[in-house]
């Protein structure tokens, strides 16, 4: 695997390459979910290429920019072992060389879910991630369903700039209990490790109720959800029962995802699921 860390020698090693480049965009730490989001672009690309960095743009005030665990030579090696072609992992100066002033904005969806309690989040992503694409100039890229909110405002993005690039939802990879795997999951206690995967039980509950009983009832189940992870000990920020392009359903709306975030203490783990509803709302 080539390693690149500037601009110069990333343009010239893109320049010289014929054929399909599939991207996976990270901020390193990287485990089994990012390895699955590297074989999905490999699926679908002669070629595929890795970014590390850590986006300031994207942490909030009091967020754990600081902390966010780098692990570049652990990193290194998984990424060898599946045998990808390039890891572009640029430093701050490289990627700011003068201060970033110019910024993507994005539709409302950003202010919402996520975007509520992490106000500029989506902005700082979707401009580093549009930087990214400059730079690598890939056919396709791949992005984690874990981060759902995520995945849908780089799509909206992509197709409102013409960007000429096909955008891949990887699955989300989840331990044997059902917790998704995330970088963020290490902060956990032990005891926090053992109650993690209440987020995605009270997810699965959510979907089984809807799907039991339609949709006419969304905002009561949505708000006895969070109220039960409450009494469990966490700290909800949201459960919402969306449309798949996270609209608020529709009486005839059949492919939904329901989505959570919450805080076990101080670490704020987000999950979700997509689900299809057969019982009329
Ligand atoms: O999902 C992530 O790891 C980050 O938000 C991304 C897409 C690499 C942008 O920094």
């Amino acid at each position: 695997m080539k390693v690149i860390h500037d601009i110069a020698a990333l343009r010239q090693w893109r320049r010289q390459l014929t054929g399909p480049l599939g991207f996976v965009p990270t901020m390193g730490n990287l485990h089994a979910g990012h390895l699955s989001l590297v074989r999905l672009a490999q699926q679908h690309a002669q070629h595929v290429a890795v970014s590390i960095f850590v986006n300031p743009l994207q942490f909030g005030a009091g967020e754990d920019f600081d902390r966010y665990p780098r692990t570049l030579a652990a990193d290194i090696e998984q990424l060898e072992s599946v045998g990808t072609g390039l890891l572009f992992a640029p430093d701050a100066a490289t990627l700011f060389p003068i201060p970033q002033t110019c910024h993507i904005e994005l539709p409302p969806l950003a202010q919402d879910l996520c975007g509520r309690s992490r106000p500029g989040h989506f902005r700082g992503v979707a401009t580093i991630v549009m930087k990214l694409l400059q730079l690598l100039q890939p056919d396709m890229a791949c992005f984690g369903k874990k981060d759902y909110q995520q995945l849908t405002l780089i799509r909206l993005m992509a197709e409102a700039f013409n960007v000429p690039i096909e955008i891949l939802g990887g699955e989300t990879l989840r331990a044997d209990d059902g917790l998704a795997l995330s970088s963020r999951n290490q902060y956990l206690s032990a005891g926090q490790r053992e109650q993690a995967a209440q987020l995605y039980a009270t997810l699965t509950s959510v979907a089984a109720q809807v799907q039991r009983h339609g949709l006419h009832d969304l905002t009561r189940l949505e708000n006895e959800a969070e109220a039960a992870l409450a009494t469990a000990g966490w700290q909800p920020d949201y459960i919402r029962v969306r449309d798949r392009r996270l609209d608020p359903p529709q009486a005839a709306t059949r492919d939904l995802v329901v989505l959570g975030a919450a805080r076990l203490g101080e670490t704020r783990l987000i999950d979700n699921l997509e689900f299809i509803v057969t019982t009329p709302g």
